[in-house]
């Protein structure tokens, strides 16, 4: 019996320039796919200032904003696309704080950096940021549905 299943929820997550140079991005991929996550998208991109003040775009009073594009546009970023339950909540878990110095060893923040400018890894805030930024930095064919085989010699 075939059980229809709820669509699952989706977080954006982004590997900054830092994490990128720093080889981070391995490391990452395997804390999500480990805690039971399924990757259904993923790219590296050198992104444009103007895609980037999009992304942004809640945080453009703020003083640290010019500085933010300029990071985070200084190097090619790893974009994924994350599906799970409660994933959006559960990755900023992952990540730790915004701020490293609040993030708790064991996270991916607490673990990697120590300074906000420089925090290796952007993730959804809300399941509503989420679908806007998945939006933002992929077409829907770049998007994978895929599942498990569930032939018995696979276990
Ligand atoms: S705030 O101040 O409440 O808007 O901050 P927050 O919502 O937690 O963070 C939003 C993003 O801004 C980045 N950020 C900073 N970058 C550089 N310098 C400073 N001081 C700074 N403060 C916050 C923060 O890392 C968030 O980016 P993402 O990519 O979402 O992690």
């Amino acid at each position: 019996v075939r059980v229809m299943r709820m669509p699952r929820e989706r977080t954006y997550i982004m590997v900054k320039p830092d994490g990128v140079q720093r080889g981070l991005v391995g490391e990452i991929i395997k804390r999500f796919e480990q805690r039971g996550f399924k990757l259904v998208a993923m790219k590296m991109k050198a992104a444009s200032p103007e895609l980037l003040q999009q992304h942004y775009a809640d945080l453009s009073s703020k003083p640290f904003f010019p500085g933010l594009i300029a990071y985070v546009g200084s190097g090619p970023v790893v974009c994924m696309v994350w599906e799970g339950t409660d994933v959006v909540k559960t990755g900023r878990k992952m990540l730790g704080e915004t701020k490293p110095l609040e993030s708790n060893p064991g996270t991916i923040r607490g673990d990697y950096c120590i300074d906000v400018g420089r925090n290796i890894i952007h993730g959804s805030d809300s399941v509503d940021s989420a679908n806007k930024e998945i939006n933002l930095w992929f077409t829907p064919e770049e998007i994978c549905e895929w599942r498990s085989m569930e032939e018995p010699w696979v276990y």
